[in-house]
């Protein structure tokens, strides 16, 4: 297979091309990355420059530029297009919707159009559990729900979703959407809770913790998350979408209390800070459907899952300096100035 990977150079899209090179030796991997703040290039080093780099390729550049995606598509042959490329930050989308619907939506209608145009026989679409809004305490989000999205972040992925299904109906696109829960795990940028969470404590510094901590997300280790799109792309059904969790509803205030008891912390540093608007109250997942037509089920427990998580940034302090210092960008004119 030749796959395109859009976003690859993100917390997720790393660990998935990391995952697929190992478990798929006769795939060649195309990462389509803008390197946005959120993009690191360097996470994938050891690809470009390893055994794997003849069946890596690293593309820089944007999804809704549709010259340079429809030559890719045709130039590579590529088989199959798996796309995490978003803005992917609902803070972020607070302050400034504009990059989301630009990105999320524009990007994603090119990458639909150059695939249609293209022939593509595969298309997965990464999608959030937040284009459904949000919960009472009772109750989980099922396929079947209806999309009602609350931040401009996930109005942004919902129109894209909507996109999808109208390819779908009116063009036959054979796209599969997946929805997962809140990942968390190794290179994740730290903006989003745990990893902002981890860099706080190990700082002594306070711990910003929304309205009254009582949020409720659903946590999956990012692997388990892969694996869901990987299935997904393997074995979904054509214009249908599938729901991914992990089984682990928490609220947030226990997230940072496991945090800070990981680190040997004190939970005086929790600062209970403005809640963020239109926060959604609670999340979780019914991925029977997921389970019963892909055989996905989340493999790591959260107790496992942040054990694991932690000692990677504990291990990885430098990465989380990196990417927040400029130095990685640095890095990269380097790198390309002994490559030219
Ligand atoms: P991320 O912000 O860590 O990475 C996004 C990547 O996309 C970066 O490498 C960035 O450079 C790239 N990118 C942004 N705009 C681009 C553009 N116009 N063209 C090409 N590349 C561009 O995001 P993430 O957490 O890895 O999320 C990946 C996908 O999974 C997103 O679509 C997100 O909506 C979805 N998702 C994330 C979570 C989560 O908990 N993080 C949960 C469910 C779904
Ligand atoms: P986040 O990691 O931004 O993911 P999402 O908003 O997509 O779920 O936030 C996870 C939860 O943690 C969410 O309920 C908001 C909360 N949160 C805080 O309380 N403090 C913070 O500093 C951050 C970043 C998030």
């Amino acid at each position: 297979m030749r796959l395109l990977v859009t976003g690859g150079c993100g917390f997720i899209g790393t660990n998935f091309i990391y995952l697929m090179l190992e478990r798929h030796p006769d795939w060649a991997i195309y990462n389509l990355d803008k390197l946005t703040y959120a993009g690191n290039r360097k996470n994938l080093l050891p690809v470009e420059q390893g055994p794997d780099k003849d069946r890596y390729h690293f593309l820089h550049g944007d999804i809704c530029d549709r010259d340079y995606v429809e030559q890719i598509l045709r130039d590579h042959h590529i088989d199959a297009v798996v796309n995490f490329a978003a803005e992917s930050h609902v803070d972020r989308s607070i302050n400034d919707p504009s990059p989301f619907v630009t990105t999320n939506v524009q990007g994603a209608q090119n990458l639909f159009e150059c695939a249609r145009q293209t022939g593509i026989g595969r298309f997965v679409h990464v999608s959030t559990d937040e284009v459904y809004g949000t919960l009472g305490p009772e109750g989980k989000f099922m396929e079947s729900t209806p999309l009602a999205p609350n931040s401009p972040y996930s109005a942004s992925k919902a129109g894209a979703d909507l996109m999808a299904r109208a390819y779908f109906e009116t063009y036959g696109l054979p796209v599969v959407i997946t929805r997962c829960s809140n990942n968390y795990g190794p290179y994740q940028f730290p903006e989003k809770l745990i990893p902002l969470m981890f860099q706080n404590a190990k700082a002594n510094k306070s711990l910003p913790v929304y309205g009254d901590g009582m949020n409720i997300r659903d946590w999956i280790y990012v692997d388990d998350h892969c694996t869901g799109v990987e299935l997904a792309l393997l074995k979904g059904r054509e214009g249908q979408a599938y729901n991914f969790g992990g089984n682990a509803e928490k609220p947030n205030i226990e997230v940072v209390k496991t945090i800070l008891a990981a680190l040997d912390k004190p939970e005086s540093l929790i600062t209970y800070v403005k809640d963020r608007p239109g926060h959604d109250k609670r999340y979780a997942m019914d991925f029977s459907l997921a389970h019963s037509e892909l055989s996905f089920s989340p493999s790591l427990d959260f107790t496992e899952g942040i054990r694991k998580t932690l000692e990677w940034y504990e291990a990885n302090t430098e990465w989380l300096e990196d990417v927040q210092s400029g130095a990685y960008r640095e890095f990269m004119q380097e790198w390309y100035k002994e490559r030219k």
